[in-house]
């Protein structure tokens, strides 16, 4: 599991008003990234790239000022892939406010270089618990 946190400062917002959609898939998957990276210590892969995102939910809009709380937890693994279930949980300035805006699966393959200097997808010998 990994949590990473955002602010939502002005220039990330659309033209309604509320965070812009693609800047909180980019936030979603670099909570996949890191959630993985985690995941990956130990192994031989010298990294993980994105390769499907399902299942994008934007349920609650989010605005300016407000903080975006990131928990990815790995839900799946195969053979080079690794699956990540991604909650973007947003923290205003009311005490007990923390609403659930976005939720999206994530699945990345563990990745090599080969000698070429190419990534090519690495059997990562991992498995969730
Ligand atoms: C990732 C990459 C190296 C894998 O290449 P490949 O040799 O063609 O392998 P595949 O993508 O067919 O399969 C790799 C794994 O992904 C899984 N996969 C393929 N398509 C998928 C999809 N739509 N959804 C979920 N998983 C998928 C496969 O089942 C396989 O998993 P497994 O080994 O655990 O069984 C290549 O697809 C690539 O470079 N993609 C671009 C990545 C990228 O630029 N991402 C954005 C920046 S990070």
């Amino acid at each position: 599991m990994a949590h990473y946190s955002q602010l939502v400062m002005p220039d990330h917002i659309n033209t309604v008003g509320t965070l812009f959609g693609g800047q909180m898939v980019s936030w979603m998957d670099i909570a996949a990234a890191k959630t993985v990276f985690r995941f990956l210590k130990g192994s031989k892969a010298w990294g993980a790239v994105t390769r499907a995102i399902d299942k994008v939910e934007f349920k609650e809009p989010v605005y300016a000022g407000e903080w975006v709380n990131f928990v990815g937890e790995v839900i799946a693994t195969g053979t080079t892939s690794i699956t990540v279930k991604v909650d973007a949980h947003v923290e205003g300035n009311d005490e007990t406010s923390m609403r659930l805006a976005c939720s999206a699966t994530i699945t990345m393959v563990a990745v090599i270089k080969d000698k070429k200097g190419n990534f090519i997808k690495f059997k990562h010998g991992k498995q969730v618990d």
